[in-house]
């Protein structure tokens, strides 16, 4: 397998190294390839990625990322959208599911969910228009891309609790009809069980209920912003990976941003960094190894090992270092 290794910047310079030595410390035959991409490269260069940079993601099998700081240019134009439409990755996926040892905010430890979420289309369509009193963004939901992610939660909830819950506005949205539309259909050919539920509800819902949840599948907007939500579940910013998949590239990175409020400290949590090499694992098929990585994570956390995120007073490398010692010591 061959890896794309993207830093990026501010704390992604200091918790993708963690995570690259823990998935060294598995010895698998996968090589890697650094890539620098971000503010860094854009104060150096002018771009914060480049054509090249592109085809070399794309002569990769799959992607770490750790964060990147947005430029501070009008013109701008995000490097993740523009990787995630260049490589056609549609399914960001969140698993939310508690970690040993700590609690977040709603005070739940019950929960295990994951947020599927459409990533190509919605309202980042990216189509809109700005005249001086009036813009206008294009909310886009096609059949094809609709279905390709209901396609995608419904096999996912087969390898888990076989429930999927879809998340829409289609009371007030023509497009979320289709959406519903498609999922329904596609969950009921698939044998798998499902219900729908308003967004503005579910938001509710999920912070109030979230033992309920298995798969929930839904539109780019309301899957970021309930994927956001749901780290008050977790306990940290710090603690939560993620997945972009699409046919033939996947990309797997922290929820995190580049936090350039600690940035240099030494502090930031590596957890969602490593736990991002767990999704990879299993996206791959290396599931023993992935369970390895959390049970290792749990095991260093249960511990009391953590960073200052989280009461503790461990730096980013004693955390993952402690996490590759768990792993040779099983
Ligand atoms: P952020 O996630 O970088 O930081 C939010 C808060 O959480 C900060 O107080 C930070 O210190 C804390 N935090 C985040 N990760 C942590 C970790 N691993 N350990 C301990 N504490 C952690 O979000 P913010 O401040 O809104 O954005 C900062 C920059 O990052 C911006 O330029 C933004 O555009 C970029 N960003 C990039 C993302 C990406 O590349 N995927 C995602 C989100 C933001
Ligand atoms: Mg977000």
């Amino acid at each position: 397998m061959k890896l794309a290794v993207v830093e990026g910047d501010g704390i992604g310079k200091e918790v993708i190294p963690e995570a690259v030595k823990v998935l060294d410390a598995l010895s698998l035959p996968i090589e890697k390839v650094p890539v620098e991409i971000g503010y860094g490269k854009w104060k150096k260069t002018g771009y914060a990625i480049t054509d090249e940079d592109i085809e070399t993601l794309k002569n990769c099998d799959c992607i770490l990322f750790g964060a990147v700081t947005t430029p501070p240019d009008p013109e701008y134009k995000s490097v993740l959208l523009t990787i995630r439409k260049e490589l056609d990755m549609y399914a960001n996926i969140r698993p939310v599911k508690p970690l040993a040892g700590i609690t977040g905010v709603t005070g739940k430890s019950d929960f295990n969910y994951v947020i599927v979420r459409e990533n190509t289309e919605g309202l980042y369509s990216g189509i809109e228009e700005i005249h001086d009193d009036v813009a206008y963004t294009t909310r886009v939901v096609s059949r094809k891309g609709s279905k390709r992610i209901a396609e995608y939660a419904c096999k996912l909830a087969k390898m888990r609790n076989n429930n999927v819950t879809i998340v829409h506005k289609s009371n007030v949205m023509k497009s979320d009809k289709l959406f519903l539309d498609v999922c329904q259909q596609t969950a009921e050919s698939g044998d798998v069980n499902y219900s729908d539920t308003l967004v503005d509800a579910m938001a509710y819902y999920l912070i109030t209920y979230p033992e309920k949840y298995d798969v929930v599948v839904t539109t780019n907007l309301f899957g970021d912003i309930l994927s956001d939500m749901s780290a008050a579940h977790i306990g940290s910013m710090g603690l939560m990976p993620s997945a972009n998949i699409g046919e033939e590239h996947a990309f797997f990175e922290p929820v995190h941003g580049s936090a350039p409020d600690i940035a240099g400290e030494k502090i930031a949590n590596p957890v969602a960094a490593i736990l991002s090499i767990k999704m990879l694992l299993q996206w791959y098929g290396y599931n023993n190894e992935a369970s390895l990585v959390e049970r290792s994570v749990n095991y260093t956390l249960n511990k009391g090992i953590k960073t200052p995120d989280l009461g503790g007073e461990y730096t980013t490398e004693e955390l993952g270092q402690a996490v590759i010692d768990s792993i040779n010591s099983q």
